[in-house]
């Protein structure tokens, strides 16, 4: 899915711990009187302000999780950390709390000690403390200092009791030793020229960032502690993938810490195919080694197949479960499950006619289910598969949650399962699914509110959800928030304005989730009816809808739009179609630019918001940092006669004598996905067309906005573009 713009993921995360018990969701302690607002406005800055979850793990007996919550304060851009809750319901365990100075990861040494790792940017170096937990305080002591790693850039720490070693992703130079790792990026920041060479096999560049020769590798360290207390951590960091030519795929939209997982004595990961040229290919192998790599690693995959990922062991080691898709060089995947018995050394594929793609798996804890995150009715939701049963094709995976979007999944013993859930009106807390047995009485109990402060005084807009038959009769899914302030009696007296939002993927949706680049609140609370269509290409309603817009960019998703939309004005008679906007990113942007070029299509907008969009399909066929991506969109290479025809009938660029509608253009200066000039130009063509419009570039930013203040600008010049053109007939603005 890499045309969706990223969402804000905080600016590192804060460290906080909780503790997994209480009856009464966790709310963190207030700091300050910034948090508590008193007004009712959902601003982009209430949006910002509200706690959130990073890394969250739970101990081994799942009595207690270490949760690292950020918070930002944008008055002073400062961030505070805090601590933690316990796992039990009946345990009157208190929520324990600590202040991190930094970004940090953790891992649970046993199920009391907790080991968080804290990077130094100026030392280059990563700091372990060791963190007792006690059930009678509530206080946790200032950490031990038990060891330091030779990076800031360790991470995704996974360890095994067993063998005790802990594993890790981190960077190293194709020496394979990570504690160059820092002498060896000097010396490459340091170098007297700044060439950058490409011998073709290799992306040239990646979201916001030139390869360079420094790639993920896994790594083992022995972390013991001695009969009489002491720790002892060897310095020695065994390259697990040493000489294989294998870079772990810890990289992209997933959490990290999918990329591997590591059982007793087994490490399993993902690979990309190294005999293949990488920017050309998805097809991406599952790998076991040994957790100390004293035998090489071991493929499993075989045969014909594209992206793999989430590798996950059985709770007795015996199996491991992937993702895989069968297609090489699709990148938004349709996955299938495959089983390896590592015993039998048989494998068997699960769910391969299931109309939803997977993309988080875990056991439970007693081997007897998969929990299968998949995107479903513009949510992502938890589903359990039971796995003793003989596979058929009717046994489908029931949905065990319902709203939001699910992610960070983590299976606790007693078949109990810990995720983190956001919703529209909620960017993530954590939830614990109990009575998984039966899947009738399986429920999410919520363990955190970090939320409740921030919005407690704001008013919830309204969502409705609506279906209508879109392009080729096929079931298409929108929704509308309606303006803060609607109620019946105030929709027979006005109207308001409306923003029809598209949404970026394509192959992606607009749902129930926390979208900090545009979210509906924002929109209500700023007076608009906000309107979203998941149209054709969009995922979570079945493939037939995603594959059907393969070389058809242009087409049906517009059918639907035009449909959609106008279906939305007739359920609302309140919403004044003389006073609507629209705005898109990513492909949503594509589709910006696309209505510039179709006046015809009669949408009648009176302006428009272009994120990070496509102008020239020809031109950007070749750019974006996937090339295999356009390639398999068109189905063809962009210089084949059929997808050419193509480019010149879908490009906006092709039509730019038809534009005519005032247009706001933000970029991201270091977007490698959507090329900087893609903005430039459509600047540039509504520019000597002489349409109202202006161009906002972002400097330092890929494709989305991460800096907190660029959101606010972000924001603040949207809206100000937006209100203009619907309160005023006056075309300068
Ligand atoms: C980070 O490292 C520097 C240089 O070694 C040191 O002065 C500083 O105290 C360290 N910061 C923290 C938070 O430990
Ligand atoms: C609607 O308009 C009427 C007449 O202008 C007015 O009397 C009434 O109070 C209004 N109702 C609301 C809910 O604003
Ligand atoms: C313009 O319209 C918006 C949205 O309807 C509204 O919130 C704002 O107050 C209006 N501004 C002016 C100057 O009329």
């Amino acid at each position: 899915m890499p045309l969706f713009l990223l969402g804000w993921i905080g600016w590192g995360f804060c460290g906080a711990l909780v503790a997994l018990c209480a009856q009464v969701p966790f709310t963190p302690p207030q700091h300050g009187g910034s948090l508590t607002t008193k007004t009712s406005a959902f601003t982009p800055k209430t949006m910002l302000e509200i706690p959130l979850i990073g890394e969250t793990v739970a101990n081994p007996s799942g009595t207690f999780a270490a949760v690292f919550v950020s918070r930002l304060d944008l008055d002073t851009d400062k961030l505070r950390f805090d601590v933690f809750v316990p796992l039990n319901a009946d345990a009157d365990i208190p929520s324990y709390e600590l202040a991190i100075a930094s970004d940090g990861n953790a891992f649970w040494y046993d199920d009391l000690t907790l080991v968080i790792a804290i990077r130094n940017s100026t030392s280059r170096t990563t700091t372990l403390y060791a963190h007792y937990v006690s059930p009678e305080v509530s206080i946790l002591e200032p950490g031990e200092l038990i060891g330091t790693l030779p990076t800031d850039s360790a991470s995704n720490f996974q360890f095994s009791p067993a063998a005790q070693a802990l594993v890790f992703s981190d960077y190293v130079y194709p020496d394979g030793d990570l504690s160059k790792t820092v002498e060896n990026e000097r010396a490459w920041m340091e170098r007297k020229d700044t060439a950058l060479m490409f011998d073709g096999s290799t992306f040239t560049r990646i979201m916001d960032k030139y390869t360079s020769p420094r790639r993920p590798s896994l790594f083992t360290m022995r972390v013991t502690v001695d009969w009489d207390g002491r720790w002892r951590l060897v310095d020695e960091y065994i390259n697990l993938l040493a000489d294989t030519g294998h870079h772990v795929l810890v990289e992209g939209t997933l959490d990290g810490k999918q990329a591997f997982h590591v059982s007793d004595y087994l490490v399993v990961y993902t690979t990309k195919d190294p005999t293949l040229p990488e920017a050309l290919h998805t097809k991406a192998d599952v790998y076991v080694v040994d957790i100390f790599a004293r035998a090489p690693p071991r493929e499993l995959t075989s045969g014909r197949h594209g992206a793999t990922s989430g590798p996950v062991f059985s709770p007795d080691g015996r199996r491991i479960a992937w993702l895989e898709d069968a297609v090489d060089g699709r990148e938004s995947s349709e996955n299938y499950i495959v089983m390896h018995d590592l015993e039998k050394n048989e494998k068997s594929v699960l769910l391969r006619n299931w109309d939803r793609s997977p993309n988080q798996l875990s056991f439970s804890s007693d081997g007897a289910y998969l929990y299968i995150v998949a995107p479903d009715m513009a949510r992502i939701k938890i589903f359990v598969y039971p796995l003793l049963q003989l596979p058929s094709d009717s046994l489908v995976p029931k949905p065990v949650t319902h709203e939001g979007v699910v992610s960070r999944l983590q299976s606790l013993p007693g078949n109990r399962l810990l995720f983190k859930r956001q919703t529209m009106a909620n960017p993530g807390d954590l939830f614990i699914l109990e009575g998984l047995l039966d899947v009738k009485k399986a429920h999410a109990r919520q363990l955190t509110d970090l939320s409740r402060d921030s919005l407690r005084h704001i008013e919830k807009p309204e969502r409705t959800e609506f279906f209508f038959k879109g392009a080729a009769g096929r079931r298409v899914h929108g929704f509308t928030v309606k303006p803060a302030g609607w109620t019946v009696e105030a929709s027979r007296n006005r109207t308001w304005p409306v923003a029809l939002i598209i949404h970026g993927g394509p192959e992606y949706f607009e749902g129930d989730m926390w979208n900090t680049h545009t979210h509906p609140y924002t929109f209500a609370h700023r007076g608009y009816f906000f309107i979203a269509i998941n149209p054709t290409g969009s995922i979570s309603f079945g493939k037939e809808l995603t594959e059907a817009i393969n070389g058809d960019w242009g087409g049906d998703p517009f059918k639907d739009l035009r449909i959609g939309f106008k279906q939305a004005l007739q359920i609302h008679p309140e919403i004044d179609s003389e006073r609507a906007v629209a705005v898109g990113g990513s492909y949503g942007g594509y589709a910006i630019n696309w209505i510039q070029s179709n006046p015809e299509f009669g949408f009648n907008f009176k302006a428009l918001v272009c994120l990070a969009g496509i102008f020239d399909l020809h031109n950007f066929a070749y750019t974006i940092d996937l090339n295999y991506f356009m390639n398999y969109e068109w189905t063809g290479k962009p210089w084949e006669k059929n997808v050419l025809k193509k480019f010149a009938e879908q490009s906006p660029s092709s039509f730019v004598h038809k534009w005519s509608t005032p247009q706001l253009i933000f970029h991201g200066d270091i977007d490698f996905r959507v090329p900087v000039t893609e903005g430039i130009a459509a600047f540039s063509a509504l520019q000597q067309r002489g349409v109202p419009s202006r161009l906002i570039i972002f400097k330092e930013e890929s494709h989305g906005w991460r800096k907190p203040h660029n959101l606010l600008i972000y924001y603040d010049e949207m809206f100000r573009w937006l209100d203009f053109y619907v309160n005023s007939t006056s075309t300068a603005f």
